[in-house]
């Protein structure tokens, strides 16, 4: 930095205790203004009923607990209604709204950070931050579940080819092949809950490390502010960011989902599979190759789960190897955690759209279940029905199709009894109808199957999760 850049950084909550100021590079450096500013709302909340708790508890004055109070609702309906702006140059929103306080109410704004530390706040902000925002991703979570299970509903009798290591499996339907992607969803969204119900504790009064000497209730702040208790224990709670740790998990593993789901669309779109039909608004052209109609969204979804994948290693490690309690290093939790959050909400939008516009090309899915002999374990089965044990049916289904094979036939059906006979005695005429594609998967209706009665009931067990948006 050249000497002459040297400018005074501006107004520090720490101006007290050190003389010198940062430069102001280096203080834009150790910032968290562009990142925390969007915990205003939560700062202002927990103020609030900090402060309201300072007047009850007799530790600041009734009449300055109430004109804090109302200079803090008028700073947040000013900042929503834009007339006060964050200042890009502050240290974090922390000392921001206390500047502004104090600004406006002179002493009575530089009491309010008694028996509080900006540890205890800023787990508080991201708690509270947490409490509002997880609920609207799981909302999101909810309507891509309803969109899918509708999809599925209406396709419980398209057959399409089930795949094991991308190779024709056997038949299955495109709803049985949305309601498992459902589930996993599903679960996904009781992982959110699950990891808001144990981040539901209330950090506040704390302090810096080791509570304060001053008479907080902690009780009531915690109940004020919607939390189940007051944490535990002052030093977990300004050291620990595993609720952060958690939901960035929750995050990279339904983007991982998401990821996988959207392989599949792509694979789907190729000219060579040619089982769905992005909307043209859900796809993009090349720049230079005139024909392309390119599934860009299911790419960047799949791409954008790398960054979750990365949010996460990064909060590990950010974790690992620090000493307790707070250290600045856990500034940098925000930023992960958020980019995760934002790149969840955006993929769950995207993927909804794109999917509820998109078209199944049902025919061709179903034309995809001949010739690749899925319908050979259905072969092997029957004969397990006749009696033979499964290993010896299994061995003469495989010889069937390698006779299918030499003699250039596609489908068990094309062999005459007479030849399959030649295998097995146990072939009747009754083998024709259990091995066509819709035989095979109508006689799949143990629980979790493909039978199109069994997936009806899976779609109406998932909804079921929803009770509220049954109807949607
Ligand atoms: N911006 C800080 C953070 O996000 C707030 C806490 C600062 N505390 C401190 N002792 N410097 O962690």
């Amino acid at each position: 930095m050249a000497e002459n850049n040297k400018k005074p950084a501006p107004g520090v909550l720490w101006a007290g205790r050190l003389e010198e100021k940062p430069e102001a590079e280096a203080f834009a450096f150790q910032a968290s203004i562009s990142v925390d500013s969007r915990l205003a709302r939560d700062d202002i909340r927990g103020s609030r009923a900090h402060a309201a708790m300072l007047g009850e508890q007799g530790i600041i004055p009734r009449d300055t607990a109430a004109k804090l109070d109302a200079e803090l609702e008028r700073i947040a309906a000013e900042l929503e209604s834009g007339t006060l702006t964050v200042d890009a140059g502050a240290e974090d929103i922390h000392s921001f709204i206390e500047g502004i306080l104090t600004e406006r109410l002179g002493d009575a704004g530089r009491v309010v950070h008694a028996g509080r530390s900006r540890n205890d706040q800023v787990a508080l902000d991201f708690r509270l931050y947490l409490k509002r925002t997880v609920p609207e991703l799981m909302t999101e979570l909810t309507e891509t579940i309803i969109a899918l299970l509708d999809k599925a509903e209406k396709h419980t009798e398209s057959l399409m080819p089930g795949y094991t290591h991308l190779q024709r499996a056997q038949p299955v339907t495109l709803g049985h092949h949305l309601v498992a992607w459902c589930a996993g969803l599903v679960r996904d969204r009781s992982r959110f809950a699950d990891a808001l119900q144990r981040l539901d504790e209330c950090p506040l009064g704390s302090g810096a490390l080791a509570g304060s000497s001053l008479p907080l209730d902690r009780e009531a702040t915690a109940k004020a502010l919607g939390f189940a208790r007051p944490t535990l224990n002052s030093m977990d709670s300004v050291a620990d960011r595993d609720f952060a740790l958690e939901l960035s998990a929750v995050c990279a593993i339904t983007m991982t989902h998401l990821s996988r789901f959207c392989e599949d669309v792509v694979i789907w779109a190729s000219e060579e599979f040619k089982f769905i039909n992005l909307a043209e608004s859900w796809s993009t052209g090349s720049s230079i190759m005139p024909q392309k109609k390119n599934p860009d969204f299911a790419e960047l979804i799949r791409g954008k789960s790398a960054r979750t994948t990365g949010n996460l290693v990064t909060l590990l490690t950010l974790l690992k190897g620090l000493p307790y309690a707070y250290d600045k290093d856990l500034q940098e939790d925000k930023e992960s955690l958020f980019d995760s959050l934002d790149t969840v909400r955006s993929c769950l939008r995207m993927f909804r759209g794109m999917m509820a516009s998109a078209a199944f090309n049902t025919e061709r899915m179903e034309a995809a279940c001949v010739g690749g002999f899925l319908e050979a374990t259905d072969a092997a089965e029957y004969l397990v029905r006749k009696g033979l044990p499964f290993r010896k049916a299994h061995e003469v289904a495989a010889l069937v199709v390698r006779d299918c094979v030499a003699a250039g036939q596609t489908r068990i059906a094309d062999r005459t009894l007479t030849e399959l006979k030649t295998r097995s005695e146990l072939f009747g005429e009754d083998l024709y109808d259990v091995i066509t594609p819709a035989a095979c998967v109508a006689a799949r209706k143990l629980p979790g199957g493909p039978a199109p009665d069994e997936v009806d009931r899976q779609i109406r067990v998932l909804r079921e999760c929803f009770p509220d948006n049954v109807n949607i």
